[in-house]
């Protein structure tokens, strides 16, 4: 029997390098040898009330991203979260039993909200459940995600063995954090201020549908220090990260000169910087014409959504059947 995978992105814009790198990579390379199930989580996005053409319009923008990264319709099951309300029956079954000070607790809820004091909704206290529903609905062994998403995976796996000895069980398995063989990834943003994400004005993420020139500007523009004072001294954070990218994007060889660079002090950043971003724009440009092609394609999307949420019914209403008589329905 192939193990079960499953994954989703929140539909909150356009997809950036972080997401790819972190979540999308896996997801391509894990079509081949496993059962998988790779969703746009569009219920999560609702915490942040999106306006409803927003809503449809980023859908429909994340299920091209998926496509025109290598997603084969064809082997994996593709659909949007909402096109499974037997996620939300078993979201309200993981709810009895998952607790206040545990949801609390999490540092994702911690993060948002301090962010937004005025919208710390029941809907984002209980994420770690509707996130731990998506996952347990198909029995996944691997859940594809990045380092951000760890402590979810934890909760996930907790809310599991809860149901199990609640009901005296042995009905739910562990699903694991996956990336495929090293760590989690975690790739940093252009402001030297953590991980890539989408911040206020953008600029601190690369986005797969970016222009060149866009790219070359938001690169040249990344935070940098005034250059390395001694020989093969430590990297400040922000240097770190930025170096963190040309390892990513530009290879280990290219690394390697501007670490010698950096470790003799001859480095000088305008060098490191338009080759990242010659480099990512390599990266990117197939990515963002792709997109645009298969966008235009309304009917071939909405029938790989159709398609993929026939595909993934069928099992979660199998674990929803078999969780209704463990509780006793
Ligand atoms: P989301 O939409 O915030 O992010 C989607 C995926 O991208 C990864 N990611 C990153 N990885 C590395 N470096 C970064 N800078 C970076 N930024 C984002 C995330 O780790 C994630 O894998 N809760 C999830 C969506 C979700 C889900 C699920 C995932 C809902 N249900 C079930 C897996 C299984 C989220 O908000 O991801």
């Amino acid at each position: 029997m192939k193990k079960i995978v499953v994954s989703g992105i929140r539909p909150t814009g356009n997809l950036h390098l972080g997401n790819y790198f972190g979540a999308l990579r896996n997801f391509i390379k894990m079509q081949e040898e496993y059962n998988c199930y790779f969703f746009i989580a569009d219920y999560h996005s609702l915490t942040t009330h999106p306006h409803p053409e927003h809503l449809r319009q980023n859908v429909k923008q994340i299920l091209a991203t998926y496509i025109a990264c290598g997603m084969d319709p064809e082997k994996v099951a593709i659909y949007a979260q909402s096109d499974l309300p037997e996620t939300v029956e078993l979201y309200l079954f993981l709810n009895m039993n998952a607790y206040l000070g545990e949801l609390e607790r999490c540092t994702s809820f911690k993060d948002k909200a301090r962010q937004n004091p005025d919208n710390v909704n029941a809907g984002l206290l209980t994420y770690p459940t509707l996130m731990a529903a998506d996952i347990l609905i198909h029995k996944a062994d691997f859940v594809p995600v990045g380092k951000d998403q760890e402590q979810h995976l934890e909760m996930t796996r907790v809310f599991a063995q809860r149901f199990n000895s609640l009901y005296g069980v042995e009905y739910f398995g562990f699903p694991q954090a996956f990336n495929f063989g090293e760590n989690l990834v975690k790739i940093p943003g252009l402001d030297g201020s953590g991980k890539m994400g989408k911040s206020e004005s953008g600029n601190n993420a690369i986005f797969l549908t970016d222009e060149d020139a866009v790219i070359r500007k938001k690169i040249m523009r990344a935070t940098t220090d005034s250059g390395p004072v001694e020989m093969n001294q430590e990297k400040p954070e922000v240097i770190a990260n930025l170096f963190q990218l040309v390892k990513v994007l530009c290879g280990e060889e290219v690394y390697k000169v501007y670490d010698e660079a950096y470790n003799n002090c001859t480095i000088r950043y305008g060098d490191l910087k338009k080759q990242l971003a010659e480099d990512t724009i390599k990266f990117v440009a197939p990515f963002r014409q792709r997109i645009a092609e298969i966008l235009a394609d309304d009917a071939y999307l909405e029938k790989v959504r159709r398609e993929g949420a026939e595909k993934a019914r069928q099992s979660a209403a199998k674990t929803v059947a078999e969780v209704r008589r463990i509780i006793g329905f």
